[in-house]
């Protein structure tokens, strides 16, 4: 074991929604990382990162322990090179730290496959490069059998014609920040929700208001940077209302059938709104969604307290800043991220 592994660090990528990357490195409190771009994805690479990191981020997709050094493959026959990346010791080393980190259920025969990511399309193929991983890592493992899907996954990122390497240290769970998925049309993903509350980040004793929570992500995620605020939040859907109260079942926040343009709260009452906008484009209403933004936003206004804020995500940002722009309000835009191939951004409002 080298001197690095045994202080519990290791070469790790994380791979977040594309725009994540510099909430989820502020997320982590200085932890210095190097943010590697493809079409709907952002990978941060560590030279160094320590397992408590791995564990403790909401916002990520999913985590990687990397093998050796990038490879630069420019034509086939660089593919050759492969055989320096794909080490015995180190694929053996990031099971080691997958078990410690993520346990998943013990197996008989290992089974395995390559994945492959790229930032856009080259002259050598993906399917080659997988081909080559996939017959390395049979040499080296005889008895593992490839398999899809497998239970040991090996990543390639193919980004500026280098092929970064890494062994898939989580799984499913964590990209549903281990609770069971809720699915609904509009349901946010729990990273983008992570996100969020961290750049709500409510505090003890606060009251946050999610006034169109769907299937409540946003709650469940405030509430697992902050267990002791107040949270509330509701839905004009019956539906949506039902899914919310299964989901944070057991927590005290309370969930209401109401209608967020004229909810049942005094004036300058709330500390924070955090809310994922219905979408325009989503739902087909792009004429009624300015006068919807218009309405909601001047009502809620009148509710927060003069210190509170509001931290809402919105698709149709021209849009929406030219309804800020009408209203007696501060706003900025404190990052953004790709949904679906359409890119939403997060604003910060204060009154
Ligand atoms: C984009 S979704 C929110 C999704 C949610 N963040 C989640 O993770 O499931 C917007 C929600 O607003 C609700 N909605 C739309 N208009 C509303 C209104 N006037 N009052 C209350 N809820 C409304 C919809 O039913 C929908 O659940």
């Amino acid at each position: 074991m080298s001197k690095r592994e045994s202080k519990g660090q290791h070469q790790i990528s994380l791979l977040t929604l594309a725009g994540l990357a510099p909430i989820t490195l502020r997320s982590l409190h200085g932890v210095q990382g190097r943010v590697l771009q493809l079409p709907n994805h952002d990978l941060i690479m560590f030279s160094r990162c320590e397992e408590r990191t791995l564990r403790d981020t909401r916002l990520i997709e999913d985590s990687f322990m990397m093998l050796g050094k990038p490879l630069s493959i420019r034509s086939n026959k660089d593919l050759v090179a492969l055989e320096r990346l794909v080490s015995e010791r180190e694929i053996m080393a990031a099971i080691e730290l997958k078990k410690r980190i993520f346990p998943g259920r013990a197996v008989k025969r290992v089974t395995f496959n390559t994945y492959l990511k790229q930032d856009k399309d080259r002259k050598v193929y993906r399917k080659q490069i997988v081909a080559r991983i996939n017959q390395l890592v049979q040499q080296r493992f005889r008895r593992w059998r490839l398999q899809d899907p497998a239970q040991l996954e090996l990543w390639g990122f193919y980004i500026d014609e280098k092929l970064h390497l890494g062994v898939r240290l989580t799984d499913q769970r964590v990209r549903y920040n281990y609770s069971k998925p809720f699915l609904r049309k509009g349901a946010l993903r729990p990273s983008v929700a992570a996100a969020m509350a961290y750049l709500i980040s409510p505090s003890r004793g606060e009251l946050i208001i999610d006034p169109m929570c769907g299937t409540g992500t946003l709650l469940q995620e405030c509430m697992a940077r902050q267990p002791d605020a107040h949270y509330v939040g509701g839905d004009n859907s019956t539906e949506a209302v039902q899914i919310s109260q299964q989901r944070l079942d057991g927590s005290a926040t309370d969930i209401f059938c109401w209608q967020a343009l004229s909810l049942p709260l005094g004036p300058n009452s709330v500390d924070g709104f955090i809310c994922n906008m219905p979408f325009g484009k989503q739902y087909g209403a792009l004429k009624a969604i300015d006068r919807l933004y218009g309405g909601l936003l001047e009502h809620w206004l009148t509710l927060l307290k003069p210190q509170g804020r509001m931290l809402l995500m919105v698709a149709d940002d021209v849009l929406f800043e030219q309804v800020l722009r009408g209203l007696q309000c501060r706003f900025e835009s404190t990052g953004k991220v790709k949904l679906l191939g359409t890119w939403a951004r997060f604003y910060r409002i204060e009154k």
